[in-house]
């Protein structure tokens, strides 16, 4: 499937953003510490929800999608994740704490690196060491023995978003013991899996700060939950905005998660209104190039904004140096904005963006979920026709971009 973007439209139109993917992922995964009903309200058809909740039947849970809600009740009857599924969706990791917090023992599928970057597990198991839990490795697989379990202390040797989620999720069911984790990642889908924990009658304190504490409980139980707004699809929709010119509402979306980018689109020449649950962004002039973009961890500028702001720095007026600290293997979408006219020079992790006035249509191939976004936005400023091929890495994680742009005026067709 690709995308067919007829470019130079202006943007105008309200967008109520969808519940955030890296959010749901975790939560599905926690969902197996608890025998009850779970529903997970609202939740967009993302690939990867699709695939993780398809992850969950196999291992024995009932999955229903209904009314638009995520339905999982019933227990695993495997601990083995060992499928084919495991190797593509990386978050499957995730589910390593929550099956082992409840079963106490798993076997899963070494995960291997990805479009993105390498993506080792070694601070998840460092800090799951500490809990007591035992790894023995054989042929690609981590067994995992948590027959004896204890809380502690860990320190996070980098703020890991995975390992903070999979050690808060390891040592929820661990009765009577405490668990610390210092230097944890204070991303707000953390404060969401949080929050889903503690409605199940889990006991964690501090998500959204640099320590967390759980207090570990016996038993959880059923609950229902509405997921906060996708702070990375509404950003995504917040540069198509200013690139495209017009004025555009998101509705659903707390501002305090995108602050860094509010700041960088101010001063790149949007005038932007900020309400508690809605933003209203306004552009009719050429953006100014942001001169400096470092990715960092919350509440720093996100990496996964990194590919929709460069394909943005290619046609402001100035030079933009983009650095990217987190994942190494980020820029893979440079190679097909050249091919639409962009400068863009990359060295390790610095790309150079020497803005030009306008980009040129041309066929081009997603490298990346947020590589190929980028590459939508690239296509909506070129006037002429642009195909976006390999859209499903896209649609891992958005959902209907095709629609929510079309219904703010961009001209974009999913065809075969
Ligand atoms: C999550 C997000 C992803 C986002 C990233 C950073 C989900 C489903 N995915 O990914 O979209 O880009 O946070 O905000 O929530 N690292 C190690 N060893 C480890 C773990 C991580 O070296 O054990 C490295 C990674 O290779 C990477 C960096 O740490 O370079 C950040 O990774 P991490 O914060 O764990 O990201 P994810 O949880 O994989």
């Amino acid at each position: 499937m690709k995308y067919v973007i007829n470019g130079g439209n202006k943007l105008f139109g309200k967008l109520a953003v969808d519940s955030a993917k890296n959010a749901i992922l975790p939560i599905i995964a926690a969902s197996i510490m608890c025998d009850e009903e779970c529903i997970i309200e609202d939740i967009p058809l993302y690939l990867d929800v699709i695939e993780m909740a398809a992850i969950l039947e196999k291992l024995g849970k009932t999955i229903e999608f209904k009314d638009g809600n995520l339905v999982i009740s019933g227990s695993i009857s495997s601990t083995s994740v060992i499928m084919a599924e495991t190797k593509t969706l990386r978050s499957s990791i995730f589910m390593m704490g929550s099956i082992i917090s409840k079963y106490r023992k798993a076997i899963f599928t070494y995960p291997g690196g990805c479009d993105i970057g390498k993506r080792p597990i070694d601070i998840h198991l460092a800090g799951l060491k500490k809990l007591g839990i035992k790894f023995t490795f054989a042929n690609d697989l981590i067994y995992c023995d948590a027959s004896r379990v204890n809380g502690s202390v860990i320190e996070l040797s980098y703020p890991s978003v995975g390992a903070t989620e999979n050690i808060m999720m390891a040592s929820t069911l661990m009765e009577g013991e405490i668990t610390v984790i210092k230097n944890c990642a204070r991303e707000p889908e953390i404060t969401e899996l949080a929050r889903f924990i503690n409605l199940m009658g889990g006991k964690v304190y501090g998500a959204g700060y640099e320590t967390i504490v759980v207090c570990g409980v016996k038993k959880l139980h059923g609950t229902s939950f509405r997921c906060m707004g996708d702070r990375i699809a509404a950003g995504t929709f917040l540069i198509a905005g200013a690139m495209c010119g017009g004025r555009i509402e998101l509705d659903g979306i707390n501002p305090n998660y995108l602050l860094p980018l509010i700041v960088f689109l101010r001063n790149s020449g949007c005038n932007i209104d900020l309400f508690s649950d809605k933003i209203i962004l306004e552009n009719f002039s050429r953006l100014k190039s942001v001169e400096k973009i470092e990715t960092e961890t919350y509440p720093g500028f996100p990496t996964d904004l990194q590919s929709p702001m460069l394909v943005m720095q290619t046609i402001s007026k100035g030079t933009s140096i983009i650095h990217e600290t987190v994942f190494e293997a980020r820029f893979k979408v440079v190679a097909e904005l050249i091919k639409m006219g962009a400068k863009i020079n990359v060295s390790e992790r610095y790309a150079t963006v020497v803005g030009v006035t306008k980009l040129k249509p041309a066929k081009v191939s997603c490298p990346d979920l947020r590589g190929g976004a980028g590459l939508v936005l690239a296509g909506l400023v070129a006037k002429g026709t642009t195909e976006v091929d390999e859209i499903f890495h896209i649609e891992r994680g958005y959902y209907n971009l095709d629609e929510c742009l079309k219904s703010l005026g961009a001209e974009i067709n999913k065809v075969e």
